[in-house]
């Protein structure tokens, strides 16, 4: 492979006028991506967290958590375009819970539990979005019309970085002359602390007196701003800390944090990372027992202090994804985009810390099946926005019919049905569902080879159709 690639890719974010210092990060990253680097992380060389502190046992007094809350302003990522699910914008414009009559979005149960949060303890609780070039226009005029969420001074949003997604071929920059806008990604979340720098968010923070951030994917609505984990952490001194959960059976993937036995210090691993060998041990749920949440909370003096000395340029582990251009498309060309995840520095962070926090933390929607469980009624809306299981959710899994969002709101056009009483829902072929439609036990529909139809008022069970 030449560098032919590197530099066509640098020349075309020069001439888009993307900034110096992520176009150095990008070049970082592809050098790493041509050279093939792993940078694999043997088992032998980490010990798994152990005895962690439980949000649930903090003894924490309210006044307390109020007045840390008051220190603390949430920063939501909202810069990915869901891809996954067929999308090219931000996922949290998609419509997530009816209430009173009315859809309400992600971004609309966000600001609502902000808005709580700010009347339960007088905090002033800043928002701010990190956007990208697709997302920012259709979720900055979304909280326009959610009116008086905006705090003194500080801006509702700032813009990460955008690169060339590059053909899986030759690595060079894509074209795509159908739709150009497609040629381009943002970087991965890892893109948080370039974007920090860059916008000066957090020293217009520091100056407006805040001193922490909790920060968390717009797309886990469990991650309500919380002020007894806001006093635990102000009151451990630590500069970062990361919200790790229990581990059940359907958590068999993605990333961890571990322990690096040379020095001591907190990594992260991702699946990628992990030597083939060491495959078994690194996903046995009763050695790692917590995963990730993505939910961090910073210290705004650390975090300005750290981005002063790198610029923003943190030295991050490459994450490689493979996509497709068009992601509505799945024969359209393969592509490689770099990208990097934010809790991956918390490496960089000397005594960063981490507590575990409840399944409750924990609720992102990164497939179709997801989002038909958090319109299902197996979880309320609290006065508080807040999203309650009233039930055991149940394991669901739609057939490949079901994975973009368009296919997927075809196939329920009066919403989800009911999920209460199941265990799991394993839908295999096309299956519309009616009005008023109730899932129990293990159900499963079987594939009919043509489309076909729950009718209004059914039953799914173990046996398909019935009633
Ligand atoms: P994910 O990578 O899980 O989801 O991001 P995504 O990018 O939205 O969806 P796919 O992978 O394309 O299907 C987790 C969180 O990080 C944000 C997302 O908006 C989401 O809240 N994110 C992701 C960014 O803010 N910027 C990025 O470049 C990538």
């Amino acid at each position: 492979m030449s560098d032919r690639g590197l530099e066509l890719a640098r020349e075309k974010m020069t001439d888009a006028g993307v900034a110096p210092a992520a176009i150095e990060t990008f070049t970082r990253f592809y050098r790493i991506l041509e050279s093939g680097e792993s940078g694999l992380i043997r088992e032998d060389d980490v010990e798994p967290l152990r005895d962690i502190p439980r949000h649930a046992d903090l003894d924490i007094a309210d006044a307390d958590a109020a007045a840390a809350l008051d220190r603390t302003a949430i920063i939501k990522l909202n810069g990915g375009l869901g891809t996954s699910m067929g999308m090219d914008k931000a996922k949290s414009l998609l419509p997530v819970r009816a209430s009173g009559g009315e859809m309400l979005s992600f971004l609309d149960v966000i600001a609502g539990q902000v808005r709580a949060a700010r009347a339960a303890t007088g905090a002033r609780l800043p928002l701010i979005l990190m956007n990208s070039f697709r997302t920012r226009e259709d979720s900055l005029s979304a909280l326009a019309r959610a009116g008086d969420l905006a705090v003194d001074g500080l801006p509702l949003d700032f813009l990460q970085n955008r690169e060339p997604k590059l053909r899986a071929d030759t690595l060079e920059p894509v074209e795509w002359p159908a739709a150009p806008d497609l040629e381009w990604c943002p970087p991965g979340h890892g893109d948080l602390y370039p974007a920090l720098h860059a916008s000066g968010v957090v020293k217009a923070l520091l100056e407006a007196g805040f001193r922490y951030a909790s920060v968390s994917n717009a797309d886990n609505l469990g991650a309500a701003p919380d002020g007894r984990i806001a006093a635990w952490f102000a009151a451990s001194g630590a500069p970062y800390a990361a919200e790790m959960s229990l581990k059940t059976p359907a958590d068999v993937k993605g990333g961890q944090l571990v322990i690096r036995r040379s020095d001591g210090r907190i990594i992260q691993r991702e699946t990628a990372q992990t030597h083939p060998d060491d495959l078994d041990i690194a996903l046995d749920p009763e050695r790692h027992r917590y995963f990730h949440t993505n939910n961090l909370w910073f210290d705004l003096e650390a975090l300005d202090a750290e981005l002063e000395r790198t610029g923003g340029v943190l030295e991050l582990p490459l994450i490689r994804n493979e996509k497709t251009v068009d992601p509505t498309d799945p024969d359209s060309p393969a592509v490689i985009q770099i990208e990097s995840a934010m809790g991956a520095a918390v490496a960089v962070f000397e005594g960063a810390q981490v507590i575990e926090v409840g399944r409750e933390r924990f609720l992102p929607v990164k497939t179709t099946n997801d989002l038909l469980l958090l319109r299902s009624d197996v979880y309320d809306l609290t006065e508080d926005y807040r999203l309650r299981a009233t039930a055991t959710p149940p394991l669901v899994k739609l057939s490949k019919t079901y994975k973009t969002i368009g296919d997927f709101d075809a196939r329920f056009p009066a919403g989800a049905p009911s999920l209460r009483s199941a265990t799991a829902l394993t839908v295999e072929g096309d299956w519309t569902f009616g009005a008023g439609v109730t899932v129990e036990g293990d159900a499963a529909l079987p594939d009919r080879a043509e489309p076909a139809r729950v009718p209004d008022g059914a039953r799914v069970t173990a046996e398909g159709v019935s009633g």
